[in-house]
């Protein structure tokens, strides 16, 4: 399973890039919001960071196909490694159609069911997104989905979207998007913290500290 961050936030990217982990970067309109800047500016940026895949949503108020596929072309022409990100709706369903019929990679999110998986694998999704922790939020559990999804699009030889698990909020849901077979997982910058940390690791690096200082000094 690759690693992508789930953020928009230029100094968390720059930070998890330098530790050599990054696959790519997934935005969307929250997000962006929460930084409060320019939107093709922000990407902009995060393609000069990140040799990967990058995730541009269209705009959250644009709900019909021709709207998003215009809004899809302006994001794909920003950098060649920029990834048009679709909500599942029957008009993103037709934008994700139309703008992988010209080459541009797509990423179809809000999904919950392994249907609404499928469908966008069919109008030619690059990547499909799996909501994990926001079908914890409501007492289901997250990783049956990504285990559904994965099961399906193994049956299925002409099938070659690839499965982003999207949010991710713990350590744990991290490994279990691994076990389920999930592609790739988006992460955000606090779990990605969080997965490096042992109790058992840091009072190791304190011991080891406290012996060599106690021998040879600093
Ligand atoms: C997916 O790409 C979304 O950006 C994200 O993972 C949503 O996470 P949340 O449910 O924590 O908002």
């Amino acid at each position: 399973m690759k690693f992508f961050i789930d953020t928009a936030n230029v100094d968390e990217i720059r930070e998890a890039n330098d530790m050599g982990i990054l696959a790519g970067v997934t935005t969307n309109p929250s997000l962006i919001a929460k930084e409060g800047r320019d939107y093709k500016t922000v990407l902009k940026e995060i393609t000069e960071i990140v040799d990967g895949a990058i995730s541009g949503e269209v705009k959250a108020t644009t709900t019909d196909a021709d709207g998003m596929i215009k809004e899809g072309r302006e994001i794909a022409a920003i950098h060649p490694n920029m990834v048009v990100k679709i909500p599942m709706t029957a008009e993103g369903l037709k934008a994700i159609r139309t703008l992988s019929s010209e080459g541009i990679k797509t990423n179809c999110t809000l999904i919950f069911t392994a249907n609404q998986a499928l469908l966008a694998a069919r109008a030619g999704a690059t990547y499909v997104s799996p909501f994990l922790g926001r079908l914890d939020d409501i007492s289901e559990p997250g990783f049956r989905l990504i285990e559904e999804i994965a099961t399906i699009f193994k049956n299925y030889d002409d099938i070659h979207a690839q499965i982003i698990s999207a949010s991710v909020r713990s350590p744990l849901h991290v490994e279990q998007c691994a076990l389920a077979g999930a592609d790739i997982a988006t992460v955000p910058y606090k779990v990605i913290k969080q997965m490096i940390h042992h109790p058992l690791t840091d009072e190791g690096i304190v011991k080891f500290q406290n012996d060599y200082r106690a021998v040879f000094g600093d």
